[in-house]
């Protein structure tokens, strides 16, 4: 069994990481005859939304799907905008995160970004590295190959360099190279807009995830939303390859 994998009698109602492709912004702005972004202004308002509702309800890391490795196909006008609403983000909602003590992060490729963003970036960690109450990690030019593929690389080069042998590289070995590094592995996943797909979201890390997908849109996905999703998740019974009976003993131990 691998290090992050949970054992039965440790499960919980309340996932421990929560997972969200905030999916449908476009949709809901077409909808109302708006233009897209109207939909990425309006589901902004629902990622403060979703902190505060996932921090009271006991939830202590939260991941969200921000701009993947592939919206880099959308029209440069859209990637632009999408970039400046979260550059805003950044600056407006950095200290009210760290009043709340929420640890802020950023897991992807952010080079491509440009240094100044970066240097944001880097900012808005370093000031809340402290915070406990919940981790926020938004995943921007991001994808699930990308972060296995350089897990790989790591491994690759401490292995050409002799401090590794590449026949004892275990899955947890892998595991702590990755963006995720120091996160347990995610309890719930939930994928607004009606799609099923992972679209090249947390690939190795989703392995033995509860996967919550709703029609609901993005900019519609209100506390209310969340609480069902959390609703749902409680009533799952998480087997991690044991049978249902070694789970029943082990919660009745
Ligand atoms: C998700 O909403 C936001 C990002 C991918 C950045 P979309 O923009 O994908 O909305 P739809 O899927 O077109 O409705
Ligand atoms: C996934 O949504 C990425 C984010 C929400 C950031 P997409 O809208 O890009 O996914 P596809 O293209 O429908 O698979
Ligand atoms: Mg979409």
């Amino acid at each position: 069994m691998t290090r992050s994998a949970p054992h039965p009698a440790g499960a919980s109602n309340i996932p421990r990481h929560v997972a969200v492709i905030m999916d449908g912004n476009g949709r809901w702005a077409k909808s109302r005859g708006l233009p897209r972004v109207a939909g990425h202004r309006k589901g902004r308002e629902r990622v403060r939304e979703l902190v505060e509702a996932a921090g009271e309800s006991g939830v202590r890391y939260l991941t969200l799907f921000a701009f993947s490795s592939e919206n880099w196909r959308r029209p440069a006008q859209e990637v632009e905008l999408l970039l400046d609403l979260f550059l805003a983000a950044l600056d407006q909602e950095v200290a009210r995160l760290h009043e709340n003590g929420v640890r802020f992060q950023v897991i992807g490729d952010t080079a491509r970004f440009g240094d100044k963003i970066v240097e944001r970036i880097r900012a808005a960690e370093a000031l809340t590295r402290g915070n406990t109450a919940l981790t926020l990690s938004i995943a921007a030019n991001y994808g699930g190959r990308w972060d296995i593929t350089r897990a790989c690389a790591e491994l690759a080069r401490a292995a050409v360099s002799g401090a590794i042998d590449p026949a004892r590289i275990t899955p947890e070995m892998v595991e702590q190279r990755l963006a995720t590094g120091a996160l347990p592995e995610p309890d719930l996943f939930i994928r607004t807009g009606g799609e099923q797909r992972i679209s090249n979201f947390l690939l190795w890390q989703l392995a033995y995830t509860e996967l919550y997908f709703t029609p609901v849109l993005w900019p519609d996905f209100d506390r209310e939303q969340f609480a069902a999703a959390l609703a749902w998740f409680a009533a799952r019974e998480r087997r991690f390859g044991f049978t249902g009976e070694q789970i029943d003993a082990a919660r009745n131990a």
